[in-house]
């Protein structure tokens, strides 16, 4: 019907948005001849600990390793139970791993799609270290609840912020309730590099320090190694790009949620169930994930009309052949199974033109209509 595909992201759009700034930065990385941990990934860390409410923030490779080198950070090791979700990126539950760590899932609460605290209490073993929630789609999880059980059974919190930089609970930014936090910067996100990149947040010194020695082979200094580390750094050219996009972040939030409001207009009270709009907490709207039943006619309807649509994700991680059977908690998420057949994402970037917004909004009126 139409030439046009209208994509789900476009990290394209961004840099064009910024081109000149973000070509400056770049050549000035170029002719500085520092191209790693420099004045340049010095500077946002500074910036983007300010932005997030946190004292420290460590640039690392990206956001997978920043979750954990966050859980080594806070001391999450060999044989420690980390509960978490199964309804994320394979990468929140690949790190828990990586870290030494054993994951236990628990299941999400339908209305946030988020971790449901109320769970928490019956997967918790002498051997559980750590709660990792996750902000999935930029919803933040309901923390006071979580740190709540956290506190009374002394576990650390470690938060899963890579798709929910900016949301906010009570005006408190995720990432400043738990012990650390990890972001990922990976180009489609709402912080998005030209690359990969992550970092590690938190507000306690000590944790700072074991983090920054750790991304870097455990140096206490150069060639001095303190501890046990790897190599994960956040790249000057990086870092230098994320600063061009930092001051922006805040207003390309509100756009997604602009966007993200006119599409919930359109579809509330239909058969297509927009996300829940979650009392005293702001959304980050990395993705716009709506429900239905009918899934596959209303995404072959939307193809029809030039609008491409994803599914975030196509499995559970606890469905995965690399977890399938082997993590505790697997056999109780029937909310999380509930999702999967249901879920869909819609086109959502701040650079969204008008047009394209009431393009999809009238393919989705379309659709409702009919059914
Ligand atoms: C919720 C979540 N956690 C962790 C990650 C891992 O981040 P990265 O791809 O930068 O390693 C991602 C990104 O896909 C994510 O969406």
């Amino acid at each position: 019907m139409t030439d046009r595909i209208i994509p789900v992201s476009r990290p394209l759009a961004q840099y064009s948005a910024h081109r000149k700034e973000i070509r400056a930065a770049v050549l000035r990385v170029l002719e500085s001849g520092r191209y790693i941990l420099g004045d340049e990934v010095h500077q946002f860390e500074g910036e983007f600990a300010g932005f997030s409410g946190c004292k420290h923030c460590i640039g690392v490779a990206n956001g997978t390793e920043a979750l954990m080198l966050a859980l080594m950070g806070c001391g999450v090791g060999s044989g420690d139970e980390v509960i978490t979700v199964s309804h994320t990126a394979v990468g929140t539950v690949a790190a828990i791993e990586l870290a030494g760590g054993v994951p236990v899932f628990v299941d999400i609460d339908p209305q946030t799609r988020c971790m449901d605290a109320r769970l928490i209490e019956d997967k918790i073993s002498s051997r559980t270290k750590a709660v990792l929630p996750v902000h999935i789609y930029g919803q933040p999880a309901p923390m006071e609840q979580i740190c709540d059980v956290a506190r009374r059974y002394k576990l650390l919190v470690i938060e899963d912020c890579a798709q929910a930089c900016g949301a906010e609970i009570r005006g408190g930014r995720v990432g400043t309730f738990g012990e650390a936090a990890a972001v990922s910067f990976y180009p489609t996100k709402n912080m998005g590099a030209i690359g990969d990149g992550g970092a590690v947040l938190t507000s306690n010194p000590e944790i700072a320090r074991r983090v920054q020695w750790l991304r870097e082979y455990g140096w206490e200094e150069r060639h001095v190694s303190k501890i046990p580390g790897i190599n994960s750094r956040l790249d000057e050219l990086q870092a230098a790009i994320l600063r061009v996009k930092l001051p922006f972040l805040g207003h390309d939030n509100a756009r997604r949620r602009m966007i993200a409001q006119k599409y919930t207009e359109v579809i509330q009270g239909t058969a297509i169930l927009p996300p829940a709009e979650v009392p005293e907490t702001l959304h980050a709207m990395h993705l716009y994930v709506v429900e239905c039943a009918d899934r596959i006619s209303l995404r072959e309807f939307l193809q029809t009309r030039g609008i491409a649509t994803a599914v975030h994700y196509p499995f559970a991680v606890h469905q995965q052949a690399a977890y399938k059977e082997r993590i505790r908690g697997s056999e109780s998420l029937p909310e999380t199974e509930a999702l999967y057949d249901r879920i869909l994402t819609l086109p959502l970037y701040p650079e969204l033109s008008r047009g394209d917004v009431q393009r999809i909004c009238s393919a989705l009126k379309t659709w409702c209509e009919q059914h």
